[in-house]
């Protein structure tokens, strides 16, 4: 029997690795997993709720992630502190594991796929893309939420929210070592999705 096709992206902030992801999943037919809405939906909980954020984990529901509220710029800085809880990572990690292993096969995006969730996943990519870029493209999205917001405080926002994925002990955000790298500093989307779908084609 041929093993389920299992595709991990990772990456930071606005890299592009969600819009891939989703992509590829449709050309495979597989189902997708966006690990990043478990942790925004945790750090949201945790602060409407004045909970702890590991309870919050255990709370997440359907309605919870359809709460348009995750997509602003506060639900990505509150992910990324409550993501740093190991906790947080242990409450979360059946429900990504088994969405992984399921029998269909899957397509997962965040910052631990390759590397924690699924390391025997059948293709690893790791996006990226410049800082300036990263925060060029998630200034054009929040603006639209907050016609006040500036693309510097979205830099640094960005800056700061790499630098503490990148150090916690926990899961760090990291490229596993055997994942390909796809930098789309310089792709529009289109550019991008080409570029995915070859390496993803390279690995198969
Ligand atoms: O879309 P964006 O890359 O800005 O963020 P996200 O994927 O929604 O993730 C929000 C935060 O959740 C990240 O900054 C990480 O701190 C955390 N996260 C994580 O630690 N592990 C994952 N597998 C996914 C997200
Ligand atoms: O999932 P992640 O936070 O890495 O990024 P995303 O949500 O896939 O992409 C963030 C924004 O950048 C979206 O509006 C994408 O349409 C845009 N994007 C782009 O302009 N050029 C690319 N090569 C990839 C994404």
């Amino acid at each position: 029997m041929t093993r389920p096709l299992l595709i991990a992206f990772d990456g930071p902030a606005a890299s592009g690795k969600g819009t891939l992801a989703s992509v590829i999943a449709a050309d495979y037919g597989l189902p997708f997993l966006d690990t990043g809405l478990l942790y925004r939906a945790a750090g949201h909980l945790a602060h409407v709720r004045h909970i702890d954020p590991v309870l919050a984990a255990t709370l997440i529901d359907a309605e919870t992630l359809a709460d348009e509220a995750l997509r602003g710029r506060d639900a990505g800085e509150r992910a990324s502190q409550v993501a740093a809880i190991p906790e947080v990572r242990a409450a979360l990690f059946t429900y990504q594991q088994d969405f992984a292993n399921q029998p269909a096969g899957a397509v997962l995006d965040g910052r631990d796929i390759g590397t924690v969730i699924a390391p025997h996943a059948t293709v690893k990519l790791f996006v990226t893309a410049a800082p300036e870029v990263r925060a060029h493209r998630r200034w054009l999205q929040l603006v639209k939420l907050n016609p006040d917001l500036s693309e510097a405080e979205v830099l640094s926002d960005i800056r700061i929210r790499d630098e503490r994925d990148s150090s916690r002990s926990s899961a760090p955000l990291e490229k596993a070592t055997d994942a390909l790298l796809l930098d789309t500093s310089d792709l529009g989307i289109e550019a991008a999705i080409a570029t995915a779908r070859s390496l993803v084609k390279s690995r198969l």
